[in-house]
């Protein structure tokens, strides 16, 4: 079977229909769709960098994907150091960006 010949109703990596969500962003709206993790609602919404390294302010965002190098930490509803492509986004989350370094930090 191949999945030209599967009709999308019948999709099995796409089972129901979207169920959607709305995570705020640095105070902007951004869509996504629940199952989603936040890095996916970010990329989803075209953005592909949201933290800056300590050393030279050079811009990170998903690196690995799989949780391992931490280029994608985020603040979530105010806890720091949240990997965004581990984290399942919820409906309403808060995230702010935030820098690599002590410098970053208020
Ligand atoms: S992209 Fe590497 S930990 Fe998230």
């Amino acid at each position: 079977m191949t999945s030209h010949r599967m009709p999308a109703g019948s999709d099995p990596a796409r089972p129901g229909p979207d169920h959607p969500l709305t995570i705020w962003v640095d105070g902007e709206p951004v869509p996504g769709t629940a199952g989603q993790t936040i890095a996916g609602v970010l990329l989803g919404a075209g953005r592909r960098q949201w933290r800056t390294t300590s050393q030279d302010g050079a811009p990170r965002g998903v690196f690995c994907g799989i949780g391992v190098c931490f280029d994608c930490v985020v603040e979530v509803n105010g806890l720091r150091d949240v990997r965004a492509c581990l984290r399942r986004a919820q409906d309403g989350d808060v995230v702010a960006r935030q820098g690599a370094g002590p410098e970053a930090t208020p």
